[in-house]
């Protein structure tokens, strides 16, 4: 036994260089660390239990059969991040490039089966060459693998992507089903089709970096929700937005003992909101003013800035936040910021984490790149999450809240729960200018001073919409807050809406526009 003990000692040291030390060394000389650095730096200490070390591929073709390496490129296994059991996959680019055969493919598989039957997180850390060439078809249907398993899980458990390298072809729609993806700059790169390809086949160049970097996807396409200058960061990114989470769906987001005081009334709220109502102000500043601490863990911060998203606390519970922010674009949706919100609106119904959003809107952006974009499905799809979400839905609208943007926003008239505004708001079908051009056309066309007689009609305007009472009046708000106290307002009002219960008509599925 001794001896055998000895071997099996043995073949866990040599199972962990993965492809041997030169090429952990070409590992570290690209700037990444290695797959099993990455789990020590994601996971709590000593927490990480691992799996099938010492499966082997089956393939003969190429010499396959004379490089098997134990572990077959991916570390797979279970550990705990604060505490919390997360499963987790890391690719190795030491073996094959981290390139994804079969077996590879099944043991991702099986921890994915896991998380599912256990209820916990799915964290992937992606550093790959893609479907391993050697293996053919094999290595495709072992991707369907897991984009199918990708599909069961969602909504059922948190899933995380990392992307620590390469990630390319079809290998990026794992990522792309998974609930978040955190890039790192430099390091990580995302694309269906490669440089190589786009040259041959459309005679456009285009570096590496500027294809599928972590800038191009956080700042252009949108499929990034997080970038970090390091790796280090991007494995603390992740714990803290993981402390954000439950670990199922049939579970509570995690509370912190709450430390930040729920009365706190933060009276420079008062003043923030510009005289001029056609002024901007950062509508961050008014989140960090409410939630605990003023911590705010934005999502996508550097896509669609008119709309601002992330997890917040209120008395030691996780919120969703969803904002306008008229310092961008003035605050109007279009078809990025409607798209980015609808999606995280989701999110959080999945994992029963109540809504907050603060209306600042003037309307839909106007203009043929819009409405050739198709922002009436992309709008629609926004209308349709908040309108479908069956957690707790708080709203206040702090400026303007017009047309169809207004019902958008999680109106009372989509089921929010509560629903308050400043006495700043300005609820209305449009804004004052735009309303009366409409409504007094004709009489305008032929007053003698027509400027002097508009003015006249849009303070009557504005003296009669630019309010919250009218809404006010027929309940459509259930109060006006000052704004000092909007944050004791919504602790109090999420605490009378922590025992909700809604049912849904029996349905398949619904049928968002996508
Ligand atoms: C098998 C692969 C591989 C692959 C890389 N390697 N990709 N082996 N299958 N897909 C191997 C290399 O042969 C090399 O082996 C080692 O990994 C390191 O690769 P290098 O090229 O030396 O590394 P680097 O210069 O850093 O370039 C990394 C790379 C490049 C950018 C990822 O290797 C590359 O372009 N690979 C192919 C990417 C690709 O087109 N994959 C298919 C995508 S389509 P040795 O033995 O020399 O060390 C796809 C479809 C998925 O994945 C479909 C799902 C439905």
């Amino acid at each position: 036994m001794k001896n055998k003990i000895e071997e099996l000692e043995k073949n866990r040291k040599t199972s962990l260089l993965g492809g041997g030390e030169r090429k952990l060394d070409e590992q570290h000389q690209k700037g990444k660390l290695s797959a099993r650095e990455r789990l020590n730096l994601l996971l709590d200490t000593d927490s990480f239990q691992e799996w099938d070390r010492f499966a082997v591929h089956e393939s003969h073709n190429f010499g396959m059969q004379e490089k098997k390496v134990w572990g077959d490129g991916v570390v797979t296994g279970y550990g705990q991040i604060h505490g919390r059991l997360i499963y987790t996959f890391s690719h190795d680019f030491t073996v094959f490039g981290g390139s994804l055969g079969e077996r590879f493919a099944q043991k991702i598989c099986k921890i994915m089966d896991a998380a599912l039957q256990n209820g916990a997180p799915v964290v992937g850390l992606n550093d790959s060459g893609g479907a391993r060439i050697q293996e053919g078809v094999v290595s495709l249907g072992g991707y369907a693998e897991i984009f199918w398993r990708n599909t069961r899980l969602s909504g059922v458990t948190p899933q995380i992507s990392m992307i620590l390298g390469p990630c390319a072809g079809g290998a990026v729609y794992s990522p792309a089903i998974t609930d978040f993806i955190i890039m790192v700059d430099k390091i990580s790169h995302m694309f269906i089709t490669g440089p190589e390809v786009i040259k041959a086949v459309t005679n456009e160049e285009v570096s590496f970096e500027s294809l599928g970097g972590s800038r191009t996807h956080s700042e252009k396409s949108g499929v990034a929700h997080f970038t970090a200058e390091t790796e280090e960061e991007a494995f603390q990114l992740c714990r803290t937005l993981l402390s954000y989470l439950p670990s199922n769906n049939l579970e509570d987001p995690p509370s912190l003992k709450p430390e930040d005081d729920p009365e706190r009334k933060e009276r420079t709220l008062n003043e923030i909101i510009p005289e001029n109502p056609n002024k901007p102000y950062d509508a961050k500043e008014v989140i960090k003013r409410i939630t605990d601490h003023g911590d705010f863990l934005e999502v996508q911060p550097a896509y669609a800035k008119n709309m601002v998203i992330g997890f917040a606390r209120l008395d030691g519970k996780p919120v969703g936040i969803v904002a306008n922010n008229p310092s961008v674009l003035a605050g109007t949706l279009d078809i990025a910021a409607s798209i980015k919100a609808a999606r995280f609106v989701r999110f959080c119904d999945c994992f029963n984490i109540p809504l907050v959003t603060f209306v600042d809107v003037p309307g839909f952006l106007p203009g043929t790149e819009q409405e050739y974009g198709g922002i009436i499905k992309h709008g629609a799809k926004l209308l349709y999450a908040f309108a479908e979400a069956t957690v707790p839905k708080v709203t206040v609208i702090l400026r303007k809240a017009y047309g169809g943007a207004y019902d958008v926003m999680c109106s009372k008239h989509i089921r929010a729960d509560a629903n308050f505004a400043w006495p700043s708001a300005e609820i209305a079908v449009m804004g004052p200018q735009a309303a009366i051009q409409i409504i007094f056309k004709k009489e305008l066309e032929k007053a003698p001073d027509s400027e002097k007689r508009k003015l006249e009609l849009v303070e009557n305007y504005v003296e009669k919409f630019a309010s919250p009472y009218a809404a006010a009046a027929r309940g459509y708000l259930d109060d006006i807050l000052t704004p000092s106290e909007t944050r004791p307002v919504l602790i109090k009002t999420l605490s009378s809406l922590q025992g909700k219960r809604e049912t849904k008509p029996p349905r398949k599925h619904g049928n968002i526009p996508l």
